[in-house]
């Protein structure tokens, strides 16, 4: 779009409430930094430029966002003196040329971008000099609110430790996504004290000024509750993190799937599964598994990022699957770790499998192949392949590139040939 509007992330806090040392915008939640989901919602939105206010842990702020968005223009805010200042420091390095100034939180990782579009059309309609994304939310503690006139005006945002017990009790609140008129704004920031009680520049005290002077000031309760959440504490990153998980487990519910105990079990949000699959309590599964139909998973279960588990597979207790595809029908009911494996259709692998795929320098992989039978307590050390109905005894330990062959049955530590594939053919 010709007048698509810069947009602006800010970044620079520390997150005093996380109480860490990571700064707050790095913190993870399902595995993604929080500005990674900002990010990612804003792409669609491309046009403008995007620039992004840095300050504690500048460096690695940097690095992530830069690695993510390479377009990203960075503003140095040094020193933290609040949301009105880290804007200040955006106009100081020259960023924005647009007419509109889109202005959103590192920490709120739910905005929606077809909510911030529905956004710059409402402001573009109406000829806007500011508009405000606000919500409707039955508990409004710890955010600022939006305080209209009887009939509607907006008139301020006042930040609930600057609020009287009347504002308190407003339930619409700032999301702190916004767009303004950028020449405008930033005529305004200069006009703003630190008069409060954080004793820092609220970008929010803008709001009072430009409508005390008559500007058109607007605030859209279009986003949900759920959607405007800013993440301050390690409850709130909790909390985010149950609500994604939940959301995850309904989609995959109405797929088919049956997960038991949904608070009990983890699935990142890119998770395939197929109908009839069921899902038992405590497991926890990583990003970009997939898992076919009809399959057991659990209960506690670890299948970690990018495993494939095929139709009709079971994958049992205290078992962990990594980077690993499990074939059609086969069994890892108990206590086993199957690490940089392809495991073929219809295998069994006993109780307390392990495939060693870590010599202290490197991993390397293990092939089992369709219908071998793993005793129990098998080491399998990688490199190392188990030919078709090939068979291991109890407890045996196959030594690195010693491949068993086809039909073979080998047992012991090491491993050596009881009864060899050939011979039972003849
Ligand atoms: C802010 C809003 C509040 C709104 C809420 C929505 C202000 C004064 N208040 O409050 O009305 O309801 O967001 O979640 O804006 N930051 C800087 N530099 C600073 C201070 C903050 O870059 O000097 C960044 C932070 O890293 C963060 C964002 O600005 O990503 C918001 O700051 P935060 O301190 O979390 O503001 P809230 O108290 O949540
Ligand atoms: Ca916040």
């Amino acid at each position: 779009m010709a007048d698509a509007p810069d947009i602006l992330i800010l970044a620079a806090g520390c997150g005093t409430r996380m109480k860490s040392r990571l700064p707050k915008v790095l913190h993870l939640l399902q595995g993604k930094p929080l500005i990674q989901h900002v990010l990612e919602h804003v792409a669609p939105l491309a046009g403008g430029r995007l620039g992004v206010v840095v300050g504690f842990g500048e460096k690695e702020v940097r690095d992530l966002v830069g690695k993510i968005s390479p377009r990203a223009f960075f503003i140095r805010q040094s020193k933290q003196q609040g949301t009105g200042h880290a804007v200040s420091c955006a106009e100081k390095s020259g960023f924005g040329s647009s007419k509109n100034l889109m202005i959103l939180a590192g920490d709120a990782p739910f905005l929606m971008w077809s909510t911030l579009t529905e956004l710059i059309k409402k402001h573009r309609t109406t000829s806007a000099d500011v508009s405000i994304l606000s919500a409707r939310v039955q508990d409004p503690k710890g955010y600022g609110r939006v305080v209209r006139t009887r009939n509607g005006q907006v008139t301020r945002i006042r930040e609930e430790l600057d609020a009287n017990d009347k504002e308190r009790r407003i339930q619409e609140i700032n999301s702190g996504a916004y767009i303004f008129n950028r020449k405008l704004l930033f005529e305004t920031l200069r006009k703003i004290e630190a008069e409060n009680k954080k004793r820092e520049y609220y970008l929010t005290d803008t709001v009072e000024v430009l409508a005390a002077a008559g500007k058109k000031v607007q605030a859209y309760a279009l986003a949900s509750e759920e959607e405007v959440m800013g993440i301050n504490s390690r409850k709130d990153l909790i909390l985010a993190h149950e609500r994604l998980n939940q959301k995850t487990i309904d989609g995959l519910l109405e797929r088919g799937v049956t997960v038991l105990s949904p608070r009990n079990t983890f699935i990142a949000p890119d998770v395939k599964v197929g109908a009839d699959t069921v899902i038992y309590p405590f497991s926890y599964i990583e990003s970009r598994v997939i898992i076919g139909k009809g399959c057991h998973v659990g209960p506690f279960a670890f299948i970690r990022d990018g495993s494939r588990i095929e139709d009709g597979a079971r994958i049992g207790s205290f078992v962990e699957v990594v980077r690993s595809r499990i074939g059609k029908r086969t069994m890892v009911k108990h206590l086993s770790y199957v690490g940089d494996s392809l495991v073929g259709d219809e295998v069994n692998i006993g109780a307390g499998t392990i495939t060693a795929n870590y010599d202290g320098k490197e991993k390397h992989k293990t092939v089992i192949e369709d219908g071998a039978f793993i005793g129990s307590n098998t080491v399998l050390v990688a490199p190392v392949k188990v030919g078709k109905r090939a068979k291991t005894g109890a407890g045996s330990v196959v030594l690195a590139s010693k491949n068993v062959l086809e039909g073979t049955t080998v047992v012991g530590i090491p491993a050596r040939t009881l009864r060899s594939g050939r011979l039972r053919k003849s």
